[in-house]
């Protein structure tokens, strides 16, 4: 990501647009303010087509450039569309509108029929589809409900679009309706939105055909998720979204070996998080190949509970851990079989001679 000049007037230009309400007026001035720009043969020139040059090694869709107001005002991005790249169906935390300025990109827009009282839960209907060529204008999304919608590229070479973000409206970050969670659109508040964007556009070169790779991605998502999210944050209510009912984990430090049950689990996270109340996990690495996701990870908190018997220490416990996850046809994690330094962690808390 690199972020040259624009030239001054412009931002400023933008600055001003964004800062109206999202009303459909604002919406409508920030939206010739993108056309003006987009159609500016200098602004085309110096930035959006050098970019065709680097987007021939893409993988999938990123971010190449973005430029942001003064104190949250907007936020200006250039998206690269590699032929088939799409994201996932998700919203946004600020108003944007959008336009292409290469090829042709596709939009399918949702409508949602729940109530949204379920943060991790939604029902939606696609309500329409259009594919936006360098002539059609820019279509505009309001934050959260208004504007629920995926993104790609169906045509047979790159397509770039230039998007223009209002401030962010509420501190709930826009998010995807899927497990395998980028905030494709959303502003890039936080360093993780932004390198996550490029991890992927640079993770997505060396794998296969894209469909796998989806399902990869999906599948490495949710297995991060479990860990880091479900044990390492005790959102518990993460384990029915993904795990099957009849999970099984053949876990050697159990007592038959197994442990059966998505409930099962739950406990478990319920147990671990009563001996270290602030347990994090962090995911070092994964692999995906077919069915299965290899995950390892560092896991570390204060022992200041009863933990396999061992009375509460408050001792400094880290330790680390691999594990083998399968999933099903529908993406649930249905198997797992896990190896981690249980010996290592009791040494720490004291309860095993270290030699
Ligand atoms: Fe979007």
């Amino acid at each position: 990501m690199s972020s040259p000049s624009i030239p001054a007037t412009r931002l400023r230009e933008l600055e001003t647009l964004s800062g109206l309400p999202p009303e459909e007026h604002a919406l409508r001035e920030a939206a010739s303010g993108l056309i003006g720009l987009a159609r500016d043969p200098a602004f085309v020139e110096a930035h959006v087509l050098p970019l065709l040059a680097e987007a021939r090694d893409a993988g999938d869709w990123y971010v190449a450039l973005c430029w942001e107001g003064r104190e949250g005002a907007c936020s200006l991005q250039v998206f690269l569309w590699p032929p088939e790249s799409r994201t996932q169906v998700h919203d946004h935390a600020s108003w944007g509108v959008f336009c292409t300025v290469v090829g042709t990109v596709l939009e399918e827009r949702y409508g949602r029929l729940d109530d949204g009282s379920q943060l991790d839960h939604a029902r939606l209907k696609k309500i329409w589809q259009r594919e936006w060529g360098t002539r059609d204008g820019v279509s505009t999304v309001l934050p959260y409900d208004g504007g629920i919608h995926r993104m790609g590229n169906p045509g047979g070479g790159t397509a770039i679009s230039l998007h223009l973000y209002g401030p962010r409206s509420g501190r709930i970050d826009g998010r995807d309706y899927e497990p395998s969670r980028d905030y494709v659109c959303d502003r890039f508040g936080d360093e993780r939105g932004e390198s996550d964007a490029i991890a992927r556009a640079k993770l997505m070169d060396e794998k296969g055909p894209k469909k796998e790779r989806d399902v990869s991605d999906a599948n490495n998502e949710k297995a991060r998720r479990l860990v880091e999210e479900a044990f390492g944050q005790g959102k518990v209510e993460l384990v029915e979204d993904i795990l099957d009912p009849d999970f099984v984990c053949y876990d050697p430090n159990s007592e038959s070996g197994e442990i059966r049950g998505a409930d099962v689990i739950k406990q478990e996270i319920a147990y671990f998080r009563n001996a270290v109340p602030d347990l994090t996990y962090t995911v070092e690495d994964q692999v995906a190949e077919g069915d299965k996701v290899v995950t390892r990870y560092t896991a570390s908190g204060t022992h200041e509970g009863e933990f396999f018997g061992v009375a509460p220490t408050g001792n400094r416990i880290e330790m680390r851990g691999i594990q083998i996850d399968r999933f099903d046809g529908s993406g649930k994690m249905v198997e797992e079989w896990p190896q981690y330094d249980l010996l290592g962690a009791m040494k720490q808390m004291g309860a095993v001679p270290e030699s």
